[in-house]
């Protein structure tokens, strides 16, 4: 490509009224003629925020960011794109995934930008900026944020997220006290950066590096280590060649890069929720992909990354053990190594020199974690769409289980009476919660580690089966069955659930059914009442009336769907 091919060049470089004022505001803007003209546009797209700690430590890493395209003959630009904070945006952030996708799609439409830099890696800033930018269809590169440190109290080594339900579990047993709750709450999290456990957001970054979207080791690099700066300028000078190269996004992402992705996350035993943002990922790129892709995967896929929640270490430990590119150097046999990622080269480049340092945390093929990897679909009359289990984080024993349903209405019933002593429920009751899907939650939000009742807790027991219309969090556990499709709040069957339904759940069989004749559930569905919609006005309107389920990546129809969408004309 040459400086007159540049889209920005439509803005800048033409002889017109509009060029000229475009050129004035930019003089504006403290630039010379000579630093910006014919060069490459870059748009770095900031989710930076006060309210993100996974985040806190972008805002100067955008500065090397720049040094990397002033340095490759770029010119960058900063955006502040939304941030989405797992910890802090309720209901969930999920309810604003497909609108920070929008944003990104349509802040990199509107300006003169020729490729973009995406920094991001809590939970579903990785997914929404990736949506936005295939849409686009620009040259793009993501910085991952990287994980945080280690947590730490007192000689034990903590998880985000993993933990913290832990530790909340012993409390509410009884088994530890204020003063060491006031110690763990200052040692969970330590440090900038992204949850270090194998959660969705190291999740969903190592999908991104899988993509062929990051330069190679990236996603694996804590928040704080000087490597990390190195990466950001590193991808800021990349991504001014990926535009003169006119590397897009789309030639990255074929179904050979959604392939290698499933099998990455399902070494990584990595998050539920992974299922979800791949396959709209893969919807905005209408390239295939669907639930059965990661079921068939999961059978032949082993599980090396020894990560908690399921696992013993943290990704601070998987770094210094060879990172994602080490575990990937064990796979090579069920990668697509010959196709081409932003560096230019394919990956079989960019694994060259690849190796592993600690086979505990990153196992061999002959002694992996689990031969099988990580998540199982489950269909049946209670999920015609079908629904998901991380079955390596469950206790094995109820992976085959048939118990009576206890069954709650929503999250405010399930906290309500969880701990009722009125309850009748025993460890082999299943846990049924509904109205917390796509529509009913809404946003689906991630409590599908239903909590178990304090009084089983104290008996001992630790797992029960669980069954919900929500996600989980990446760094929870147990034996959930999640995302079940459709939804409760759309008349999924879920809304049809009783007290003491018999449940048959068979992971090896990836059956999930509810053992009630059709008859009866074909007259509790002529009596079912759709419930009144969740917002009458503003972006949860927008959202209710065009968010798909779970099992087809809950975007939006409209963003999901191939159609023309002009390029604006600047002048
Ligand atoms: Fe941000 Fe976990 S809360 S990555
Ligand atoms: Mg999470």
């Amino acid at each position: 490509m040459r400086p007159g091919d540049l889209r920005s060049h439509r803005w800048y470089g033409g002889d017109e009224l509009r060029d000229f004022s475009h050129r004035t505001r930019t003089r504006q803007l403290g630039i010379n003629p000579e630093e910006h003209l014919g060069k490459p546009v870059i748009g770095i797209l900031n989710t930076w925020s006060d309210i993100n700690p996974c985040h806190m430590h972008l805002r100067e890493r955008a500065e090397q960011v720049k040094r990397g395209v002033w340095q490759a003959g770029g010119f960058p630009l900063e955006f502040p794109v939304a941030t989405l904070s797992e910890t802090f945006q309720k209901p969930t952030p999920m309810l604003y995934r497909n609108l920070l996708a929008m944003e990104t799609e349509e802040i990199l439409r509107s300006y003169p930008i020729d490729g973009a830099v995406l920094m991001g890696g809590c939970d579903k800033t990785t997914p929404a900026l990736l949506m936005g930018a295939i849409s686009a269809g620009l040259p793009a590169i993501f910085v991952p944020a990287g994980p945080m440190l280690r947590g730490h109290w007192r000689d034990e080594v903590l998880g985000s997220g993993t933990d913290m339900w832990k530790y909340w579990d012993d409390k509410r047993a009884g088994l530890i006290g204020q003063r060491e709750l006031d110690e763990l709450e200052r040692g969970l999290a330590r440090s900038p950066g992204t949850c270090m456990t194998m959660g969705t957001a190291s999740t969903m970054t190592a999908a991104a590096e899988v993509l062929g979207l990051t330069l190679p080791g990236a996603s694996s690099i804590p928040a704080v280590d000087s490597a990390h700066h190195r990466m950001a300028a590193a991808s800021g000078a990349r991504i001014v060649g990926m535009v003169w190269e006119d590397l897009r996004i789309g030639t990255v992402l074929d179904e050979r890069a959604y392939a290698d992705a499933v099998t990455a996350v399902l070494a990584l035993g990595g998050s539920t929720n992974a299922l979800i943002h791949l396959v709209a990922m893969a919807g905005r790129g209408q390239v295939p992909l669907s639930l059965d892709d990661f079921d068939a995967t999961a059978r032949r896929v082993p599980v090396l990354a020894n990560l908690r929640p399921f696992g013993e270490f943290l990704m601070e430990d998987f770094y210094y053990a060879g990172g994602l590119r080490g575990l990937l150097s064990r796979l090579t046999d069920l990668l697509h190594t010959d196709r081409t990622t932003v560096t230019g080269k394919t990956l079989a480049d960019d694994l060259a020199g690849a190796g592993v340092y600690r086979d505990d945390v990153i196992r061999r093929r002959d002694d992996p974690v689990a031969a099988e990897g990580g998540v199982a679909v489950l269909r049946g009359n209670l999920a015609p769409g079908g629904a998901v289990i991380k079955h390596i984080a469950a206790q094995q024993d109820l992976l085959r289980h048939t118990g009576p349903a206890v069954v709650f209405d929503d999250y405010a019933d399930l906290k309500r009476r969880i701990d009722d002593p009125a309850l009748e429920i025993t460890e082999d009751s299943v846990l049924v919660l509904r109205g917390s899907g796509p529509q009913g939650g809404p946003g689906m939000p991630e409590y599908g580690m239903l909590p178990i009742p304090e009084r089983l807790l104290a008996k001992g027991v630790r797992d029960m089966v669980r069954i919900s219309d929500a996600r989980m969090s990446g760094t929870s556990y147990g034996a959930c069955v999640l995302h079940v499709a459709p939804e409760s709040h759309v008349g999924g069957p879920l809304a049809l659930v009783r007290d003491g339904d018999p449940v048959i759940l068979d992971v090896p069989g990836r059956r999930l059914e509810l053992d009630v004749p059709d008859a009866e559930l074909a007259a509790r569905r002529a009596a079912w009442t759709p419930p009144p919609p969740k917002f009458e006005r503003g972006y949860g309107a927008l959202y209710s009336s065009h968010i798909t389920q779970a099992d087809v990546g809950c975007d939006f129809d409209f963003l999901a769907r191939a159609g023309h969408n002009p390029e604006p004309d600047p002048r």
